[in-house]
């Protein structure tokens, strides 16, 4: 076991190495006021791109808005002392980088270790409490930063629009090599005509392969924007997205109500990834919760966790707001309980923020604006620890395992270890193919290593789906 550990840390340090020939440390407050920057875990670190620096001071030129940032989660630290987690990754001044304040786009990585970043919008003016960062679209391309450094852009192939959708949601399945953007707003760089784009674009990060599916069975002539998306892999065979929260922006004012109409937390949407294999579109199920709601939110952070004896999800969310309120609070939505509990509550309301597990049990919180702190006392690096219920300032690397709270596990009837001896929402399962979905996390100690082996059936054999194509070709 010990053997394995050290030559798959050899291989992604190797893998590192080479891209990294910069290595320049970045400023602590890199994440200050920081909005619209994306994420991705690989091996020990974090890395982030994009994003807009301090809206407030929108008209600023900050030198690192076009390069990957580093976040080494290699060792433990102490963000405010003397600690240098965070290193240059691309250098600063190429060519074909993807454009400078690009924010709600998506960073991934694919099977050879190559990162990508997809979509998005260019922010055009800045945010305050009350109004939204507004965007001009960015060019339909998927940006890929080489081993050598260097960036290099391709077209997304037959995709309609010569634009990507501005504000689409974006996960990573990657047992799967698969991501998805849900929705979004298409424009043809013009601010009077936008268009809802009631679609998910479904990556291949593999076979570069792209496929669109309606998402009108569930969000007609709508998008959904500011929404909470994740990837549960244990969920059916090849594992779901759940969708909750965010706002509906509608088809006939999509250009004159830029909030949309806010969604309440008490619906939450699961789509079944092996659908895709069986359906044109997939199926997407529906189901209300329990317990008290969070109050309506976009931009909310959030991550997914496994109870210790895999029977159980817990989504965290934390912050976010709405045209009148910004919150400071942390939620965990138990699954397949479908059950709200609030495990923490503040004063310091904040939004925009991005979110990623990292370590055993400790919620990673980087980036959002929050008017009461300076940057220069708060780096904007701040972590939770989901099974204590506290805020740190220090990442631990080699931390206890995740326990389940009390709080939350108080409320399912289970225990540290999850063992919730309620196993169904409180007015039960709205359909039976959903109920289905949670087989898998039952019975899961059997399952997970058959799980494991289940790879995706490729599309261009199921032959049913006419969508895809080639991206990346030139
Ligand atoms: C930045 O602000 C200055 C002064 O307010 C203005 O003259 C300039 O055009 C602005 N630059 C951009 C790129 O908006
Ligand atoms: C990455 O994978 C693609 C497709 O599988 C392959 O064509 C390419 O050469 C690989 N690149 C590297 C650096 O291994
Ligand atoms: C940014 O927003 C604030 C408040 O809405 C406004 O007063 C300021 O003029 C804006 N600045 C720019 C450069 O748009
Ligand atoms: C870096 O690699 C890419 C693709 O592998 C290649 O097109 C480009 O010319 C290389 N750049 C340099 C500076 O070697
Ligand atoms: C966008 O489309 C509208 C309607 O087709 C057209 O009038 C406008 O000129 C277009 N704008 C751009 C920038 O292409
Ligand atoms: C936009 O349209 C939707 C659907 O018709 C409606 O519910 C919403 O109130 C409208 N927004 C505004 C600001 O009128």
């Amino acid at each position: 076991m010990k053997f394995v550990r050290l030559c798959i840390f050899c291989l992604i340090g190797l893998s590192l190495a080479s891209v990294s020939r910069q290595n320049d440390p970045v400023p602590l407050d890199y994440f200050c006021m920081r909005t619209g920057h994306s994420i991705v875990k690989k091996g020990d670190a974090i890395y982030a791109y994009g994003g807009l620096r301090n809206p407030k001071v929108f008209n600023e030129t900050y030198p690192y808005d076009h390069a990957l940032v580093k976040l080494d989660l290699s060792y433990s630290w102490r963000i405010l002392y003397n600690d240098q987690p965070m290193t240059l990754v691309s250098s600063l001044d190429l060519a074909d980088h993807p454009p400078p304040r690009l924010i709600e786009s998506s960073i991934f990585y694919d099977h050879n270790h190559t990162f990508h970043v997809y979509g998005g919008g260019l922010a055009t003016s800045n945010a305050s409490s009350v109004r939204q960062t507004t965007t001009s679209p960015v060019q339909n391309r998927v940006w890929t930063l080489s081993s050598n450094e260097s960036w290099s852009s391709s077209p997304v192939k037959e995709l309609d629009p010569n634009y990507a959708p501005m504000h689409a949601l974006s996960v990573r399945a990657p047992e799967h090599d698969l991501v998805f953007y849900l929705n979004g707003i298409l424009s043809n760089g013009s601010d009077e005509h936008l268009h809802v784009f009631p679609k998910m674009i479904i990556m291949n990060t593999r076979t570069k392969e792209v496929r669109v599916v309606s998402t009108n069975e569930i969000l007609p002539d709508t998008a959904r924007v500011g929404a909470v998306l994740q990837y549960l892999p244990l969920l059916g065979t090849r594992g779901a997205l759940v969708l909750f929260g965010g706002a509906t922006r509608h088809k006939e004012n999509v250009t004159t109500d830029t909030w949309g109409t806010m969604v309440p937390l008490d619906v939450i949407h699961i789509f079944d990834i092996a659908s895709l294999d069986t359906t044109p579109n997939g199926i997407w199920y529906r189901q209300s919760t329990s317990g008290r709601t969070p109050s309506n939110r976009m931009i909310t952070c959030a991550i997914s966790i496994l109870s210790p004896d895999r029977t159980n999800y817990y989504i965290y969310i934390s912050s976010g707001h709405s045209p009148t309120e910004i919150h400071d609070d942390v939620w965990v939505l138990s699954l397949p309980q479908f059950h709200w509990t609030q495990v923490f509550s503040g004063s310091r309301s904040n939004y925009g923020s991005v979110c990623h597990l990292v370590g055993n049990k400790q919620l990673l919180v980087l980036g959002g604006i929050d008017r009461h702190a300076a940057c220069q006392r708060s780096p904007y690096v701040s972590l939770f620890d989901v099974t204590n219920l506290k805020w740190e300032r220090s990442y631990v690397k080699d931390d206890e395992a995740f326990r389940v709270p009390k709080a939350v596990s108080d409320w399912i009837g289970g225990s540290a270890m999850g063992e919730a001896k309620i196993r169904e929402p409180e007015p039960g399962f709205m359909s039976p193919g959903l109920a289905m979905m949670f087989d898998g996390i039952t019975g899961s100690r059997m399952r997970s290593t058959a799980m494991r082996k289940v790879r995706i059936t490729r599309w261009a054999a199921v032959g049913v789906l006419p969508w895809f194509s080639a991206f990346f070709l030139l």
